[in-house]
């Protein structure tokens, strides 16, 4: 089956004790047992719920994985695979990657004694020079967040197998509907489903999948230890958010093919970001690993004084931080998503005062043009 019908259908979709076609949510934080030798398939909620499973079970199918986990974040989930290294460890991560992931890499993890390198991940060469004898993972998004480079995700992982490292991706731009990074190698998938998947801004969610079962175990053990797991209410709003992936993305992504062609004719705009233009660097390879080219698009706007004042025009996109709602997001990197920056490699990696990222809704798109070229024009 294709992708677009194993989102409904991966066979964890129907209550196995009732036929019911919407999973119940199991409040419960606690199981009765047999007795003090006797457990039964569930203790205690933080090392499992039949709710929370059912989701988990979905993401590991839909990534083509093995083992799927839920937590209360996308930021808890990335935390979580963190707590796989130990001190003394060093990470090789994409320069461009969300603020937060930046943040926790920089000021939490580095004090436990865990180093990261920060390059470009569109050249393979670069992330090769980088690792080191103490390096033990890769770390990257692609699409890149908020530039959208593309990496290649073969040679990624074949890298990452030849040094014997691990390899993690952070799939939220894409969803495993348009992007399946264990096809192609990797070890470990993340999503903050808090964006696509779980598609309306109404819940905050990360997950995570294992491409083995042997650091399914790991991830399993930190999940139960560390405690960051997503709460039953949340994992139905999840997986119900889920079931319409493939209609929205299908509507995100024409939406933004179409903004991104007209945003490029404008004279305001100095150059646009979309993995799906001609001429956009690594389309090529985009193209030959994800089934679209996403909702996403960033753009600069001739000057920073002209963006601020465009922002401040644009009626139907909220003015928020997030991206991948039903609703269209537009957003400033500088002082939003990528604020936790420091300013230096901001700068380097062209996350500028002119630069703008559009979560494309799934609106009229010929009203959203309307509204940006009003907002253009009195910019
Ligand atoms: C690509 C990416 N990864 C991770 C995160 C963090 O997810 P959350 O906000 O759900 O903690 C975000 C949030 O903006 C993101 O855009």
């Amino acid at each position: 089956m294709k992708i677009g019908t194993r989102i409904l259908h991966t066979g964890n979709e129907v209550d196995p004790a009732t036929g019911a076609v919407s999973l119940p949510i199991y409040n419960a934080a606690t199981f009765q047992q047999a007795g003090v030798d006797g457990f039964g398939p569930y203790d205690y909620s933080r090392s499992g719920n039949p709710t929370r499973e059912a989701l988990e079970a979905i993401i590991a199918s839909l990534e083509g994985g093995v083992r799927g986990f839920a937590f209360s974040s996308g930021m808890a989930a990335i935390s979580s695979i963190l707590l796989l290294f130990s001190p003394g460890d060093h990470i090789v991560a994409g320069e461009d990657v969300y603020g937060g992931a930046y943040r926790v890499l920089t000021q939490l993890f580095n004090r436990l004694g865990i180093e990261t390198t920060f390059v470009d991940f569109t050249d393979p060469e670069t992330v090769r020079r980088a690792i080191r004898d103490n390096t033990k993972a890769l770390y990257l998004e692609s699409p890149s967040n908020p530039l959208l480079k593309i990496t290649d995700l073969r040679v990624m992982a074949a890298l990452a197998r030849e040094k014997g490292l691990l390899s993690i991706i952070d799939n939220t731009f894409m969803t495993p509907y348009l992007q399946r990074p264990i096809e192609y190698g990797f070890d470990i998938v993340l999503h903050s489903a808090t964006k696509y998947l779980g598609g309306h801004s109404d819940l905050l969610a990360g997950l995570a999948v294992a491409a083995s079962a042997e650091l399914g175990d790991r991830i399993k053990f930190i999940q139960n230890a560390f405690g960051a797991v997503l709460g039953p209410q949340d994992c139905w709003l999840l997986m119900r958010g889920i079931k319409t992936l493939k209609a929205r993305m299908d509507m995100h992504q024409q939406g933004a093919s179409r903004i991104a062609a007209w945003l490029q004719r404008r004279p305001e705009v100095k150059e646009v970001f979309f993995p799906g233009l001609p001429g956009h660097p690594g389309r090529e390879i985009h193209e030959r690993q994800a089934d679209g080219p996403g909702g996403i698009v960033s753009f600069r706007l001739q000057t920073e004084e002209m963006t601020k004042r465009f922002l401040g025009q644009v009626r139907i996109p909220a003015l928020a931080v997030s991206l991948g709602g039903v609703e269209s997001i537009i957003s400033y990197p500088v002082t939003m998503s990528h604020a936790a920056m420091h300013p230096d490699h901001r700068r380097r990696v062209g996350v500028t005062g002119d630069l703008v990222r559009l979560s494309v809704g799934i609106e009229d798109p010929d009203d959203l043009i309307a509204d940006l070229d009003a907002a253009l024009g009195q910019a």
